[in-house]
């Protein structure tokens, strides 16, 4: 509940596909959340969302969702670009905020949006999924309790196999920022940086193999102008060194459309292993085993007092639910929200970097960039 007694009332300002994945199921199963409103360009959209989601108030002007007294919070989940104009709009209104990821196309932009949250005095959280894996949880309580001894070696592989038809507005840099970069290896920065603490410094490369300059249905479109490969080599500030690699054209990779995905930390005790599509097992290993599958404990399957059920549902999905729980328990008990703009600001200064460090083939020093 908010202070003043009823739930808290949700807008959700693009109604596609994450909105319709796990966040309006987010809010179904909160019961301290009521979804009450819907903002989307498209009214058609609109007018299935109203049964999709059992909604009456819809509007495709994000202002008065901003402007109205009756809503609490707002989740922004539209295409990069519109992102900070909709934040800084959401907390002049004084209303919570989750933002998806890429905050926005820049970190100067990022930056603006995170002061004017802090400004207005509201909840401001980044909708970095992957932190919320009961596998990463457990893998972030191994890493900090000293399980695995000192952290080495970071290592992430994201490898997609999308189609080389056109990905709409996530295949230009005036809507996306850029593409696999923005759109995936920033979730994987993020994570790193949870688990290892901050980058010092990195070295990062972007490349493009598609032109994608034909959509699904065949007609000819602009071609793309962002990356479909990226990846970058870093220095942590506690010494670790990390190795990311994501692409969304990896021949052979589909895997049911989940593709494949893995992280894992060398450490001078033992190494712990994370996969996107079996969240609820890491792998370890110490000298003289070989790494090895291990269910992770019932404790953190879910955030404690959630009432998700976490045997229910397929795993790689179900997780996605805890975000709108983090919101709301933030907005509840008056604290920062994780991860908050503060951590969407710091991915982003580093996702910057690569393209920096890919422009000047030089090695970038952030350390006094990060928040
Ligand atoms: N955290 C995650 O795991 C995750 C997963 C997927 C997408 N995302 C992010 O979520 C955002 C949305 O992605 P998606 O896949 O749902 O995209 P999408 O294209 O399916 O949905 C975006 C929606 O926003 C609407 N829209 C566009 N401009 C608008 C505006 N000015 N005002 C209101 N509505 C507008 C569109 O009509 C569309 O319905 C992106 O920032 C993306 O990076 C995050």
């Amino acid at each position: 509940m908010s202070s003043n007694s009823h739930p808290i009332r949700i807008a959700i300002i693009g109604a596609g596909a994450v909105s319709d994945y796990h966040h309006v199921p987010g809010i179904n199963i909160d019961p301290r959340a009521e979804l009450v409103a819907a903002c989307d360009m498209s009214e058609a959209l609109l007018e299935q969302r109203k049964s999709d989601w059992g909604i009456d108030k819809v509007t495709t002007d994000f202002q008065q969702i901003c402007d109205d007294p009756d809503i609490d919070a707002v989740i922004i989940a539209t295409p990069n670009f519109t992102h900070h104009e909709q934040a800084i709009a959401a907390a002049k209104g004084g209303k919570h905020i989750m933002c998806e990821k890429p905050l926005a196309l820049n970190a100067q932009q990022v930056r603006e949006m995170r002061d004017a949250a802090v400004e207005a005095g509201v909840v401001h959280m980044t909708a970095f999924t992957y932190r919320f894996a009961p596998s990463m949880r457990y893998i972030r309580h191994l890493v900090q309790s000293g399980a695995i001894g000192q952290p080495r070696h970071f290592r992430s592989q994201r490898f997609l196999d999308w189609p080389e038809t056109s990905w709409g507005w996530r295949q230009y840099k005036k809507t996306a920022g850029a593409g696999d970069l923005f759109d995936m290896t920033i979730h994987r920065i993020d994570f790193a940086m949870d688990l290892m603490g901050k980058i010092d410094k990195l070295c990062g490369g972007v490349a493009q193999f598609c032109p994608r300059d034909v959509t699904t249905d065949g007609e000819s479109c602009p071609p793309s102008d962002v990356d479909d490969w990226s990846a970058l080599i870093g220095v942590f500030e506690n010494g670790g060194v990390g190795v990311w690699e994501g692409t969304t054209v990896a021949k052979g990779y589909g895997f049911n459309g989940f593709g494949h995905e893995l992280a894992e930390i060398n450490g001078s005790e033992a190494t712990v292993r994370y996969r996107l599509h079996e969240p609820n097992k890491i792998w370890l290993g110490k000298t003289g085993e070989d790494v090895a599958p291990v269910d992770v404990p019932e404790e953190f399957l879910k955030p404690a007092d959630s009432p998700r059920d976490p045997h229910e549902g397929k795993p790689a999905d179900v997780f996605r639910y805890d975000l709108v729980w983090e919101f709301c328990s933030a907005i509840t008990e008056g604290r920062d929200a994780m991860p908050s703009f503060d951590h969407g600001l710091n991915a982003q200064i580093i996702a910057d970097a690569v393209l920096e460090s890919n422009e000047s083939a030089a090695w970038v020093d952030v350390a006094d960039r990060l928040v």
